[in-house]
């Protein structure tokens, strides 16, 4: 009976050290929900960008890379080939994946709330890179990129300038970016802002060549081959606006095709990539407004201080220079892609 009794009390004993022991070992256990880290204790960035539609794409995707390299962040990359929905999934892997903070390029403005609710619901902040978004703005601590509708207020700047003299009809000819991204939508804008204010300008046609040269060509070759020349409806083109240099070298590609001088018509473009400088230079470009690709450092930056847990600005915007055909080249460092 007395053992019965000493076996009863020390069962007693030891489950009441298990519960007692209960809260130390659920808290000594690390829970999932901590953040993955490098090997090396760097900090991780998810970046999805959109892909390599051009070299100016080329040079921003290197641009973050050397900085990350240089500021010993570890970058987790993803190219998305031009889809949105490899750009869900990339941003949905970097939630998986508990980075430290998730950097995406979006391709189109709409579409990233339930993606973005997610990341904040995994407490991973988010930097939109490059283009703008339509959402809720507390889903994303902030933007860094260029200011497109000021790209395209540059353009048109430029035009009413070097047509001050000119009284008759100017038709202008636009090759817009993708549809739905921001960065058309601003450009456009921008461009009309200043143009409006202006009776003899008129824009006679505007397409989407979703910033590629092929599309430039195709939609320049169909121009010229439909109306027999750079016409369109029997109203000559004045001007073309071409949101980007990708475009813009294809449309150069159509009229060299068919023995266009390019110097007959005005053009505009954005980015300033080396080509389009080279082509400026040889009158068959009259400006390029730069869209500067170099926001690799700055990103970097916003990475630091927000991993830091410190707040950044709203918006950050890259500046941007003009070249015209009246800037003196003889000087002047070569791009760099
Ligand atoms: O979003 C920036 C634009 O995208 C650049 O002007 C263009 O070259 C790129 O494809």
């Amino acid at each position: 009976m007395k053992t019965k009794v000493k076996k009863i009390i020390l069962i007693v004993l030891i489950s009441a050290c298990i519960i007692a022991l209960i809260p130390l070992i659920y808290f000594a256990i690390p829970k999932n929900t901590k953040k993955a880290a490098s090997q090396d204790g760097k900090l991780i960035l998810g970046f999805s960008q959109i892909g390599s539609e051009s070299a100016w794409r080329t040079r921003n995707t290197q641009s973050i890379f050397e900085a990350a390299e240089q500021n010993d962040i570890q970058i987790i990359f993803d190219d998305a080939q031009q889809k949105q929905e490899n750009q869900l999934k990339a941003i949905r892997s970097f939630i998986v994946y508990q980075v430290d903070v998730i950097a995406f390029v979006p391709i189109v403005s709409d579409g990233w709330d339930n993606v973005l609710q997610e990341a904040k619901a995994a407490k991973i902040p988010v930097i939109v890179v490059d283009r703008q978004i339509n959402c809720d703005e507390s889903l994303y601590s902030g933007f860094l990129g260029e200011n497109g509708f000021d790209e395209g207020f540059a353009a048109a700047t430029f035009l009413v300038n070097k047509c001050r003299n000119r009284n008759s009809k100017i038709n202008i000819v636009e090759f817009s970016g993708t549809e739905n991204s921001s960065i058309a939508t601003l450009r456009a804008e921008g461009f009309r802002s200043v143009i409006n204010q202006y009776e003899k300008f008129e824009i006679i046609h505007s397409e989407d060549g979703d910033f590629l040269r092929s599309r430039g060509k195709e939609m320049m070759e169909r121009i010229i081959n439909a109306n027999n020349g750079t016409k369109l409806n029997g109203k000559p083109i004045d001007v073309i606006y071409s949101h980007n240099d990708s475009m813009t070298l294809g449309l150069l590609d159509a009229l060299h095709y068919h023995n266009i001088n390019p110097s007959n018509m005005i053009i505009i473009s954005i980015d300033a990539e080396q080509k389009s400088i080279d082509a400026l230079v040889n009158g068959e470009l009259n400006c390029v407004v730069e869209c500067n690709p170099n926001s690799g450092p700055v990103l970097m930056d916003l990475v630091k201080k927000i991993a830091a847990g410190e707040s950044i600005p709203r918006e950050t915007y890259m500046s941007d220079q003009i070249f015209t055909e009246t800037d003196d080249f003889s000087q002047y460092t070569p791009r760099g892609y």
